[in-house]
């Protein structure tokens, strides 16, 4: 007949239970009709002395309340685990060295990123993001781009088939529609910036279908275009190098006016570069007074300006990678050299 060790050998049994299954086998040896051991043991009950019995069952009945206990506390932590359960079945050591095995560390594109969101913490802008699924509204209309312009042309754009009940939808082409978003749910005085994916239909040495960038936006009551100047120069020093060159050219974005665009130096060998000496990474302005109106924000009080970096071309010049198409191809060999 079972004894008490055999008893705790089913409890630690039953603890211990990975899966339904597993308990039900557990459940099945003890309390089958036929051939379950607590089954048999109170079957045999019966054989023993009388002067005995009484302990032996009362001892059995315990087990036996007992038993049917922890199977069906573990029945309901397996269905659904508590945090103590978690803890103790699903625990992984994280901080397990593994000998000879490299440690991994942030991708290019998320850690220029957050060095981004320093940079302008610093100079006092918040940051914000927003849906990469957009509204033919926000993308272009709001931006002072409407249908017929030619300037929806410059961004092939990805349509999606189905639309809300705000318009056509689309993967959004810019940053820029955060301008709008975030003018519209804050009041000036604001400084922001936006960092996030954006989609074209385009692919080269320095276009791909999904790349990053951020767009940023400080509005006053006095802010000028020598303001932009500055918050652009310290910006791209200090994300790419203290002595960097770069250039402003005059540049046409129907959301500013006057619109600027900023071309940085390639610093490696030139033949190396697809697009030459100099690549565009900013585009910049005067918000236009259009795209403040229809923000909600009065033009003869409020103005400031925007703008919207290539994140993928900063890290080309900055690490002189030539080809953009190396960040996404996920080629260790690639990603260990930063
Ligand atoms: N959205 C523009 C683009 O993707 C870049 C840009 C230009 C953003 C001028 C701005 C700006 O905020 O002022 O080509």
């Amino acid at each position: 007949m079972a004894d008490q060790s055999s008893w705790k050998e089913y409890e630690d049994r039953i603890a211990a239970a990975r899966s339904a299954e597993e308990l039900a086998a557990i459940e099945h040896e003890i309390f089958s009709r036929k051939s379950g051991t607590m089954t048999l043991a109170l079957k045999e009950l019966q054989t023993i002395a009388p002067e005995q019995r009484r302990t032996v069952a009362q001892e059995l009945n315990e087990w036996k309340k007992k038993l049917e206990e922890r199977l069906e506390n573990r029945k309901k932590e397996l269905a659904s685990p508590s945090d103590e359960s978690l803890k103790r079945d699903e625990a992984i050591d994280v901080t397990l060295e593994l000998p000879g095995k490299e440690r991994g560390h942030l991708h290019l594109i998320p850690e220029f990123i957050r060095k981004v969101e320093e940079v302008f913490g610093r100079m006092g802008f918040d940051i914000a993001s927003g849906p990469e699924i957009e509204t033919e509204e926000f993308n272009f209309n709001l931006l002072n781009i409407p249908r017929d312009h030619p300037a929806r042309d410059m961004q092939d754009t990805f349509w999606i088939k189905s639309k809300n009940q705000e318009g056509r939808l689309l993967l959004r082409t810019q940053t820029s529609p955060m301008q709008v978003r975030y003018m519209q749910s804050h009041k000036p005085p604001l400084r922001v910036i936006a960092p996030g994916k954006v989609y074209r239909k385009d692919s080269d040495a320095t276009h791909s279908p999904m790349f990053h960038q951020f767009e940023g936006l400080m509005i006053g009551k006095d802010i000028t275009l020598a303001n932009m100047k500055a918050v652009m120069i310290t910006a791209i020093r200090e994300l790419t190098f203290p002595d960097a060159e770069f250039r402003f050219r005059t540049g046409f974005f129907p959301f500013v006016e006057p619109g600027l665009e900023v071309d940085m130096r390639w610093r490696g060998d030139e033949a190396e570069s697809r697009e030459g000496r100099w690549l565009e990474v900013v585009g910049c302005g005067m918000v236009h007074p259009n795209v403040l109106k229809n923000c909600g924000i009065d033009p003869k009080k409020w103005q400031g300006f925007a703008f919207g970096f290539g994140v993928e071309r900063m890290i080309m010049i900055k690490h002189q990678i030539p080809d953009l198409r190396s960040f996404y191809q996920g080629d260790l060999r690639f990603l260990r050299q930063f």
